[in-house]
């Protein structure tokens, strides 16, 4: 890759098994060394903007501190749900007890030789919202709010018609609410493991009430309301529905390991 080596930090500022956060080329980059090797990644997490730089430090794993979801600190691969897309990396070596990063082309048209200026130490991590700010010449991969928006319904013509289930339990109300998807992962909010609890009442007439425990894979996705309101419309076709109750509880947290087999497969995790 092109680019221009600038001095991100002094090697002795980040022992081994620390991180560092600096500022390089007005870009907010997390130094990482692990085992006297340098790495370096953008601090932003791709699931929702997580600080990266305040994860754990695992050999070569930071993980983001607010879902959980893992990155491969040599290459910014995400390893783990909930993040699919890389953070970027960026190549590092160390010349006189210096680390330096290599900045893309693009975003170092200032920059004339290694000796440009030293990269900001940050005292303290950067706000989340901080990398969202970030625009050095289109290279950042970050991801805007307004990709948080949740898709329309998915319409299944079986549960409609003539082919309608006429039973309600929780099997047909979990299958109505697969209509409902997830904006950021696109996939269903059942396989996704975010349906914590169905209760089935009864009311006056006849009618049922239903009421849903749910949750979310990132408390900050504005998309929430959306999807709640999704979820009783869907459930408010079922036959003999008289109500609909959605309540969201983010305890326990949702982690990975509550998606179903098929929602690995439609992610391609295996
Ligand atoms: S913001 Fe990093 S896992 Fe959600």
């Amino acid at each position: 890759m092109s680019g221009t080596y600038i001095k991100a930090a002094r090697a002795d500022e980040v022992p081994p098994g620390e991180r560092l956060l600096v500022e390089v080329d007005e870009q907010i980059v997390v130094l990482f060394n692990v085992g006297g090797e340098f790495f370096a990644l953008d601090d932003v997490c791709t699931h929702d903007d997580g600080p990266l730089s305040e994860g754990k430090l695992e050999d070569h794993t930071i993980a983001c501190p607010r879902h959980g979801a893992k990155f491969d600190v040599r290459n910014g691969k995400a390893l783990t749900m909930p993040a699919t897309k890389p953070t970027r990396a960026y190549e590092c070596k160390v010349e006189n007890g210096d680390v330096l990063i290599l900045v893309a082309a693009a975003s170092s048209a200032a920059e004339t030789s290694t000796a440009a200026p030293a990269g900001a130490v940050l005292d303290r991590p950067a706000p989340t919202s901080a990398p969202t700010t970030l625009q050095s010449a289109g290279s950042l991969a970050v991801k805007s709010d307004e990709t948080c928006v949740a898709p329309p319904i998915q319409e299944n013509p079986a549960l409609a018609g003539e082919g309608a289930p006429t039973e309600l339990n929780e099997d047909s109300i979990r299958e109505a609410l697969k209509q409902v998807i997830d904006p950021e992962l696109f996939v269903n909010i059942v396989d996704l493991g975010l349906i914590y609890g169905v209760t089935l009442g009864e009311l006056p007439e006849g009618k049922s009430h239903i009421a849903i425990d749910m949750t979310m894979t990132s408390p900050a996705c504005p998309a929430g309301p959306q999807l709640i309101q999704n979820s009783k419309d869907v459930l408010g076709r079922l036959p003999n529905v008289g109500g609909v109750d959605v309540k969201l509880v983010m305890v326990p947290p949702w982690t990975p390991d509550r998606m179903t087999e098929a929602a690995r497969d439609q992610l391609g995790i295996f």
